[in-house]
């Protein structure tokens, strides 16, 4: 077997991450020691997010979040932060609350506080506001949008970046590599926050399935249209899931190992892409088959931690461009 992929990553101060479950972490000694050999980078899957952290007003649990966090420095992993703003997994007193602008304004002030104060230094990118156009192009009907209107954007950063001058701040969505609507809106969005707000970088979630991958070209021009706004274009959440019932198909699996190899090297070619994070360690934990029915197997380990065809070509893109800088 060859080096593992953070070993392959690191030669070129590249970042190949993971999310983490927290539970897992403890629960699992096969899944830690996965992720601390493979990955020198982790995002927590859940553990840092509103509804997760708070179960009553301006009361917060930080455990899960922080075994996260010293796992990751343990094993010299950068951790991104996921995540500040967004319209699912919120707390159930939030609604319940039903409150004005002035307060909502307020909890999601105190809450960026709160939340990336406790880690400031440590955390090195956060998720800032996710999600925040809906696939249809238009501005997605949040508790935020619906309450405080569309400023609630620029309020988050400001007050991401007040908590933490040092970190990068994302703004974080999925389905730009598809829909022409989304990607388009997701990019007036980003142009005007880069004027207007602390912005640092777009993360795209990239939660594919399987397929043709032609919309690979269309994704290279939307990554390169956002670098040259000036921003940072990591990878955040890649996973690509295929048909799974009874088992996937070889021809399935084959190709989704060319989908995460072509992923991996747009990433690499591109200057300002210098993360790129699975969205899970092994298919035994994945998201996706509780999201997607009759899918999954989306991930570079299979649900026994057995390294698939995905994984190699992941680490042979690494490889390769390792290689190339070598020569250079
Ligand atoms: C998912 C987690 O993986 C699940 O464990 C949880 O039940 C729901 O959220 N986009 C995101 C992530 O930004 O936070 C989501 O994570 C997957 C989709």
């Amino acid at each position: 077997m060859g080096q593992a992929l953070r070993a392959l990553a690191e030669h070129q101060g590249f970042q190949i991450g993971a999310c983490a479950n927290a539970r897992m972490l403890s629960a699992d000694p096969a899944y830690a020691a996965a992720l601390g050999r493979e990955f020198n980078s982790l995002t927590p899957e859940n553990a840092l997010k509103f509804g997760v952290l708070s179960p009553a007003p301006g009361v917060y649990d930080f455990t899960d979040a922080d075994a996260v966090v010293a796992f990751a420095e343990r094993h010299a992993m950068a951790i991104r932060g996921h995540v500040l703003v967004w319209h699912m997994q919120l707390p159930r007193w939030l609604a319940q609350a039903k409150p004005d602008r002035a307060e909502l304004t307020a909890t999601l002030v105190e809450h960026i506080g709160a939340v990336v104060g406790r880690y400031a230094g440590r955390i090195s990118a956060w998720d800032v506001v996710n999600e925040a156009v809906a696939p249809d192009g238009r501005p997605r009907n949040s508790l935020w949008r619906r309450v405080i209107g569309p400023d609630y954007v620029r309020i988050a950063f400001e007050a991401a970046r007040r908590a933490d001058p040092q970190a990068r701040l994302f703004y974080n969505d999925f389905g730009l590599e598809a829909s022409a609507a989304h990607a388009d809106a997701a990019d007036a969005l980003v142009a005007r926050l880069r004027n207007e707000a602390p912005l640092d970088g777009v993360g795209l979630q990239m939660h594919l399935r399987v397929d043709n991958g032609r919309w690979l070209d269309l994704l290279q021009a939307r990554m390169g249209r956002l670098a040259a706004m000036g921003l940072q274009v990591d990878v955040t959440e890649l996973d690509v899931r295929v048909p799974a019932a009874p088992e996937p198909s070889a021809a399935d699996l084959k190709q989704q190992a060319e989908t995460y190899g072509k992923i991996v090297r747009l990433c690499l070619e591109l200057p300002q892409c210098s993360s790129l994070t699975v969205w899970g360690v092994t298919d035994k934990y994945s998201w996706v088959p509780h999201f997607f029915p009759g899918e999954g197997a989306a991930l570079l380990l299979d649900n026994k931690y057995a390294i698939k065809q995905a994984y190699n070509a992941v680490a042979s893109e690494l490889r390769r461009k390792t290689a190339g800088q070598e020569i250079a």
